[in-house]
């Protein structure tokens, strides 16, 4: 009864390491998952993970029960001080809820069912462009998705007056997914300003704010830093819904946890948004995994284990930093045609090179440089040993 399928194509990013796997070659280099590596070009655990691991061993107590539908208890209160800050008004007043979900994913697809089923307003404006998977899951979610212009190619920088119009331009109340920190493919981010000349406008039109936090942590090597906007909004007192991921700030890829928060204008109104949060997750999965919100709780109520974290993390952003540098070094040592500098502005796991289809296409076959048909690079799964080689690509396809 299947016969008549059509071969679907591989995803475009975790297709990339389909691709990957495939090559035989000695010198490939997967520039595309958006998956932090070692200098060794290896994937890492980190430290306190292992050690938080131990602790969960070494703690017969332990069981293995269904956690309840909305997950983790402990875990969802640590998550939500962690992206809202341990002193924030909408905690202490008990207007969050939050709910384990599966990593940014599900907490984005979470949300968005459940906006689609209880909120006045269908329509998702998302930026252009944005992660590959963000308008698949909206659209599944029961949302109408729409965009708003974001990065200008010709500055390689953020199109500011573009993005106010269209969002000045949506309909009052639409439901607007900004990227909390790290835009995803662009690595462009608004300043501080800027987020609050939008926070202003979105708030004038009755805009509902729905973040996506993937990155916190990862772009400036500041948890307190990459959270700010999302602060900036909360602090007026208005609503916004947020998506945290734990895969790349704790290294927690395979684990899937992360969180949704929904912030609400009274503790009543939490309540029953948790309720029917529950209904949303009860049929799609009946409830999350218990133990990367376990690893994640261990290391967030520990002072010490929390420390060590954040030094962690730190060390990884400074990584991917120096990589941007010797990236943009090795472009200018070859003297490749172009202005480089986008490298270095860019922040977070990726630089939106500029590199078009066809140039990433010839790094892939003659350099076995994978990475998206997009131009998108993953900084950090470049190292000092591979920055050369895919300085000579890049030159080899810009001169070509
Ligand atoms: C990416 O953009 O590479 C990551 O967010 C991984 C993914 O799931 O696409």
């Amino acid at each position: 009864v299947f016969a008549h399928l059509v071969q679907a194509p591989e995803d475009p990013i975790l297709g990339v390491t389909v691709a990957y796997n495939k090559d035989p070659s000695p010198i490939k280099l997967n520039l595309g998952v958006g998956a932090y590596r070692t200098e060794e070009g290896k994937p890492l655990v980190l430290n306190v993970v292992r050690k938080a691991e131990q602790q969960l061993i070494n703690d017969k107590s332990r069981i293995k029960e269904y956690l309840p539908i909305v997950g983790l208890v402990e875990f969802n209160k640590l998550s939500a001080k962690l992206i809202l800050g341990a002193d924030s008004p909408a905690i202490r007043e008990n207007r969050v809820t939050t709910v384990e979900c599966l990593s940014g994913t599900g907490s984005l697809r979470v949300g968005g069912e459940f906006l689609a089923k209880h909120y006045h307003q269908k329509t998702i404006y998302i930026t252009q462009p944005t992660w590959g998977n963000h308008p698949k899951i909206f659209t599944l979610a029961g949302l109408t998705v729409k965009t708003y212009r974001y990065y200008d190619p010709s500055t390689q920088g953020l199109n500011f007056q573009g993005l106010l119009e269209d969002l000045g331009a949506a309909p009052p109340g639409s439901i607007v997914l900004l990227h909390a920190c790290a835009h995803n493919p662009t690595g462009v981010d608004p300043t501080i300003q800027q987020w609050e000349q939008i926070r202003k406008l979105m708030r004038s039109k009755g805009l509902m704010p729905f973040f996506d936090s993937a990155y916190q942590g990862f772009a400036s090597g500041s948890l307190d830093t990459d959270a700010k906007p999302i602060r900036m909004f909360v602090a007026d007192g208005g609503e916004c819904l947020i998506a945290q991921s734990y895969a790349k700030n704790m290294g927690l890829y395979g684990e899937r946890v992360g969180a949704l928060s929904i912030v609400c204008k009274s503790a009543e109104v939490a309540v029953k948004v948790e309720s029917q949060l529950k209904l949303v997750i009860r049929p799609m999965y009946s409830s999350p995994p218990i133990h990367g919100a376990s690893i994640v709780a261990v290391i967030l109520r520990d002072r010490n284990l929390f420390n060590e974290w954040t030094l962690e993390l730190k060390a990884m952003a400074d990584r991917i930093i120096s990589m941007r540098k010797q990236l943009f070094e090795a472009l200018r040592a070859r003297g490749t045609p172009g202005d480089w500098s986008h490298i270095i502005k860019q922040i977070g796991m990726f630089t939106f090179t500029g590199l078009n289809p066809a140039q990433v296409s010839f790094m892939t076959k003659e350099y076995h440089i994978y990475m998206t048909s997009d131009g998108r690079i993953s900084m950090a799964g470049l190292s000092s040993k591979t920055v050369p080689h895919l300085a000579d690509s890049i030159h080899a396809a810009v001169t070509k």
